[in-house]
């Protein structure tokens, strides 16, 4: 993943402790952080933490043009992208106004880069019809607005205008300088584990920890897509911003994928999808019958998801993956023909289960790459080019 400057402007809210975090998390995906801030932010954390956070100079109404009278201009000359985390109501005003009596404002009015904000403020403010306004401008004049979410309040209320936690805000920051290659398209993915009941407390599953899938709904939606993810078991956080629908068994998976797949132009099947089901299903948990006997568990097999989909009428471009533990190759070009998909994506299976990192290889008819060993993110960073290049060719 590329990384940038990022510029990163902090007004008056209780939320600027979640920009401590954030500061943090952007440093680790290996971006520089220069941090500005409002006289009201400085009462929520102070301009010492941040400067100690990001190793930058902390820029202040009081110290910005103390230093060489341009700040205001050269700040955000020098970044590749200017957040405002959190963004207040009256911040949000000043900018959609093209007002410029502060740092935040001045820097926000002569800019050369791309601005998102994160609102953050009372429900009753966020819904205030001026701040509505307000943001609908903002958005119309080409300004990201991230969030806000809702749930309960600093002041006690409960409702939308929640600024996004920082974890959220670093995932999604990137989709800014992402090329939109499937903008328009609308991908429907699935994720993670199945698991298959074998009576109220025990079940058949598998070592998939829906890594793979996530990292590839995250890239789809980066690349401009409208996303759908139907998600087995995860043992990663799901995506921010997209459509979740969650099933449990395959059978589940099934349903919920044939209900979404209308309308789709690209399928990509990174479930871990279990072949069986328990037949004899019990309703009560199994207990042992004290003579040593063992219960007979009997499996019938379950739909193949991806092989379905490839059959519709309208099938969507259907990617799936071959997770296999030898002869990988081999058996991923004649998985490929056997569901009669135009892209496979080839691994061992197991060193790719639960890791951050995989080493692909894309099998399509015209040809077969092998990616270096990467991260999840940035190998389906890769992913989502091929599928935009073979959708561009297909047409
Ligand atoms: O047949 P196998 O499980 O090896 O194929 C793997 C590919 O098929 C993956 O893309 C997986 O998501 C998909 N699959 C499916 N439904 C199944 C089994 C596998 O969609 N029942």
């Amino acid at each position: 993943m590329p990384t940038k400057h990022i510029l990163l402007g902090i007004s008056g809210g209780i939320a600027a402790y979640k920009s401590c975090e954030l500061v943090r998390l952007l440093r680790k995906q290996g971006h520089t952080v220069s941090v500005a801030m409002s006289r009201a932010a400085a009462g929520f954390g102070s301009p010492q933490t941040f400067q100690a956070l990001s190793g930058h100079t902390v820029w202040t109404d009081d110290t910005a043009d103390s230093a060489d009278g341009m700040a205001h201009i050269r700040l955000s000359r020098e970044a590749d992208v200017f957040l405002i985390a959190p963004a207040s109501a009256n911040t949000l005003a000043k900018i959609a106004h093209g007002m410029a009596d502060n740092l935040l404002s001045t820097l926000a009015a002569a800019r050369a880069c791309p601005l998102a904000v994160a609102p953050a403020m009372n429900v009753e403010m966020w819904r205030n019809p001026a701040n509505l306004r307000n943001i609908a401008q903002l958005q119309a004049d080409g300004i990201t607005v991230f969030g806000p979410a809702s749930g309960s309040q600093a002041c006690g209320e409960t409702g939308e205008g929640r600024m996004l936690e920082a974890a959220e805000l670093a995932e999604l920051l990137p989709d800014l300088w992402t090329p939109k290659l499937l903008a328009g398209k609308r991908v429907l993915l699935t994720a993670g584990a199945t698991f298959e009941a074998i009576d109220p407390v025990r079940g058949i599953t598998n070592l998939s920890s829906g890594r793979m899938g996530v990292a590839l709904a995250q890239a789809s939606r980066a690349a401009g897509a409208e996303v759908v993810l139907v998600a087995g078991q995860l043992q990663v956080a799901p995506p921010t911003g997209i459509a979740v629908h969650h099933a449990h068994s395959a059978r589940e998976m099934h349903e919920a994928v044939m209900r979404e797949v209308d309308n789709c132009d690209v399928f990509i099947s990174v479930a871990a999808v279990a072949d069986y089901h328990v037949a004899n299903r019990s309703a009560e948990k199994l207990k042992k019958d004290g003579n040593g006997t063992p219960p007979v568990i009997e499996l019938a097999e379950n739909p193949d998801i991806l092989a379905a989909v490839a059959r519709l009428p309208n099938a969507p471009f259907c990617v799936g993956f071959a997770a296999e533990s030898h002869n990988v190759l081999e058996h991923a070009r004649a998985k490929r023909l056997r569901k009669g998909v135009p892209l496979i994506v080839a691994n061992h299976a197991v060193s790719a289960m639960g890791s951050g990192n995989n080493q692909l290889t894309l099998i399509s008819d015209s040809a077969e790459t092998a990616l270096p060993e990467m991260g999840k993110r940035d190998t389906a960073d890769a992913i989502v080019a091929e599928i935009a290049r073979l959708l561009e060719k297909a047409t």
